[in-house]
């Protein structure tokens, strides 16, 4: 393990719901400072009360991340930053042909602009201290493109194309960029994103509870280490993407059109 978080000022943005907040009261159990951002402002509240119950110090700033002078205050109201979660995100799931234009520019403004404008608020102070960790939560939609979700998958590819290009320029100044990459979590997500437009094969994949997302961020911004998949079976089906991706794909597919027709 690298440098442990008590004391620790850890920003985590879309902290009112889901992975963001059970990431919160793990940051808050290994002793860190917080500051919660999300737009719901009373949601963020009643959460930095939580951890406030835990002994953490915590402050909330309501923040939306697709607006580059929000995240830049949110920087300035949390003051020297040890770690940065770049977690705010959502989705809307349709086929390409008929997915909405406003639709795919919000999600690239939130998912992706978001970590890029709370990144560029924050990396000036953490390479004048040469210390740092940022911690992007991608997806494991950002390393194989999945049908219906194609929308939502640009936005965490580029995330992911993002994070490696900044790890491989910060890495040698003291600033660390880890991933973390989920596949099906338990959380309020799929109000807007509607699982069932999911292709059936990947929904073969258990869906996993936001506590273990939040323990491997929480890990991530400890130890800084590139990439984290979750769970087994996820990170199993990538690597098989990664070395051999039109096996993957045409896996895929014929998996889903058997389920599918059966459904
Ligand atoms: N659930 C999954 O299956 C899954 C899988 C892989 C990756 N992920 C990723 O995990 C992250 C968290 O998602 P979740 O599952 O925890 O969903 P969630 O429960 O819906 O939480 C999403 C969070 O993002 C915040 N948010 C959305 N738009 C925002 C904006 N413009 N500015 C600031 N905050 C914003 C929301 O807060 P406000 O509405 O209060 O602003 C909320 O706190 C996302 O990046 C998502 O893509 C989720």
């Amino acid at each position: 393990m690298g440098a442990k978080l008590q004391q620790k000022t850890v920003v985590v943005t879309g902290a009112s719901s889901g992975i963001g907040r059970a990431a919160a009261l793990e940051f808050a159990r290994r002793e860190a400072n917080l500051v919660l951002a999300a737009r719901r402002g009373e949601l963020l509240e009643t959460i930095a009360k939580e951890c406030r119950a835990l002994g953490a110090g915590c402050k909330i700033v309501v923040t939306d991340v697709s607006q580059r002078a929000d995240c830049e205050h949110l920087i300035d109201m949390a003051g020297s930053v040890d770690v940065l979660v770049n977690n705010a995100g959502f989705a809307i799931f349709d086929a390409i042909e008929s997915a909405r234009p406003g639709d795919l520019t919000s999600m690239m403004q939130t998912n992706y602009f978001g970590t890029v404008w709370c990144t560029q608020a924050v990396l000036p102070q953490m390479l004048a201290r040469g210390n740092g960790t940022i911690v992007n939560v991608a997806s494991i939609a950002g390393i194989m493109g999945y049908a219906r979700m194609g929308g939502y998958c640009a936005t965490k590819f580029a995330v992911i194309g993002f994070s490696e290009t900044l790890r491989d320029e910060v890495l040698s100044r003291g600033v660390r960029v880890a991933m973390v990459c989920p596949g099906t979590v338990e959380t309020d997500f799929f109000e807007k994103a509607e699982r069932g437009k999911m292709p059936g094969a990947s929904r073969l994949i258990m869906a996993i509870k936001p506590e273990k997302v939040a323990r491997a961020i929480a890990n991530a911004a400890e130890d800084g280490r590139y990439r984290r998949i979750l769970p087994l079976g996820a990170s199993m089906f990538m690597r098989l993407k990664e070395l051999l991706p039109r096996l993957a794909h045409i896996l895929m597919r014929r998996v889903s059109a058997v389920m599918e027709t059966k459904s």
